[in-house]
């Protein structure tokens, strides 16, 4: 049977019994892998779009704005994003969003829905997770500064306690290291994190993402130190697909990471540094098989670290274009094969207990 990963997560959440699924729910978890515009509900995408007016102000990187019609058409693809694409079409699929996200209103409309989504109970249900470590990359818009977009999203953050809600400033692999006219630098990003952090803002972290074969990542080295020295929590992407070459995953690995997004293909030396140094390791299911960079669920690199006792965060890294959620997440753990991977109640609580031993918030 051939089955999407998005069938497959609600298809191992259909196979539990009443009382696993209360069990999944009940359970303490940290979500520590999601980021801001791509769990935007789509019900939140669409009002936006109702009332979206191509404008000058409103376009993106120089292009012309986008029309109604490519709003639909970037909605559609969020919504359906499957067989026939893969991670680097991935990418562009943003466009839309950011294109709908541009005002203030807007940025603080979608944090507080994406925060409420893994915060808030939901009728009779317990939240979706106990903590969330939410990340975004600063974006200015026609109307707001970078630094206007990184207060809108921090002010709804801190309006849950330490406890349950965190910030982490993303980098873009995209960005330029420190000078760029229209965009956002690395420098710039890292000193908001630094700045804020001292102000005894909620930001606990750094994270590096963004399209995987773009930009030099030998030029981070100075700019993980100093987020490193200012107690900031470090966790980049790395090794997401087979073209990124092993010797950026050790330089990457050098800067001395807490946590690892994906680690997906590591060769024998990464991943033997991965364990020794206890790097916990963020992996995200249904993101690697819609992807396409995991062909199936037996195949997944999880299997590598639970046979190792290595710490690993099962998370969703965007539940708009994975259909997911962190409770869909935890079913493909427990779920029979092959629906699911079959694990015991006590492997899915110790993942999940080393989710929240993951947080950055514990580093302090
Ligand atoms: P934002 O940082 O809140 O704007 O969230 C969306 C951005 O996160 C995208 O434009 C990508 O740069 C990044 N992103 C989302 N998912 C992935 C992933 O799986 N790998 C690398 N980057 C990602
Ligand atoms: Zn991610």
């Amino acid at each position: 049977m051939t089955m999407t990963s998005s069938s497959n997560s609600s298809a191992a959440l259909a196979a539990l019994s009443p009382s696993q699924l209360s069990w999944i729910k009940n359970l303490p978890k940290a979500e520590l892998h999601a980021h801001l515009n791509g769990c935007v509900p789509i019900s939140v995408l669409r009002e936006f779009a109702q009332s979206y007016q191509p404008h000058p102000s409103t376009s993106l990187n120089s292009k012309p704005p986008l029309s109604h019609q490519d709003i639909a058409a970037g909605l559609y693809t969020l919504e359906n994003f499957d067989k026939s694409q893969d991670i680097h079409s991935f990418f562009s699929a943003f466009e839309t969003v950011y294109t709908l996200i541009s005002t203030r209103e807007a940025l603080a409309t979608a944090t507080r829905a994406v925060l409420a989504q893994f915060l808030e109970s939901n009728t009779a249900d317990p939240p979706e997770c106990t903590y969330l470590e939410l990340r975004t990359t600063p974006r200015p818009t026609s109307t707001l500064s970078a630094m206007e977009y990184i207060h809108t999203v921090l002010s709804e953050v801190e309006k849950y306690p330490p406890n349950r809600a965190a910030l982490i400033l993303s980098l873009d692999r995209r960005m330029s290291v420190d000078s760029d006219q229209t965009a956002v630098t690395v420098e710039e990003t890292i000193d908001a994190a630094v700045q804020l952090k001292k102000q005894g803002r909620r930001i606990v972290g750094v994270d590096l993402c963004g399209d995987p074969l773009a930009g030099d990542m030998s030029l981070l080295e100075p700019y993980i130190a100093k987020a490193k020295a200012a107690g900031l929590g470090i966790t980049l992407h790395v090794a997401e697909t087979p073209k990124n070459p092993p010797e950026e995953t050790l330089q990457l690995l050098s800067y001395g990471p807490h946590r690892l997004g994906h680690a997906t293909f590591l060769d024998e030396e990464a991943k033997e540094k991965v364990v020794k140094e206890r790097i916990a390791v963020e992996l995200c299911l249904s993101s690697n098989l819609l992807c396409k960079t995991v062909p199936t669920l037996s195949a997944h690199h999880i299997a590598f670290y639970l046979e190792r006792n290595h710490s690993v965060a099962v998370c969703t890294d965007d539940t708009l274009p994975f259909r997911t959620s962190l409770t869909a997440e935890y079913a493909l753990l427990l779920a029979s094969p092959p629906l699911g991977l079959g694990l015991s109640e006590a492997q899915v609580a110790k993942i999940a207990k080393g989710s929240m031993d993951a947080a950055f918030t514990v580093l302090n």
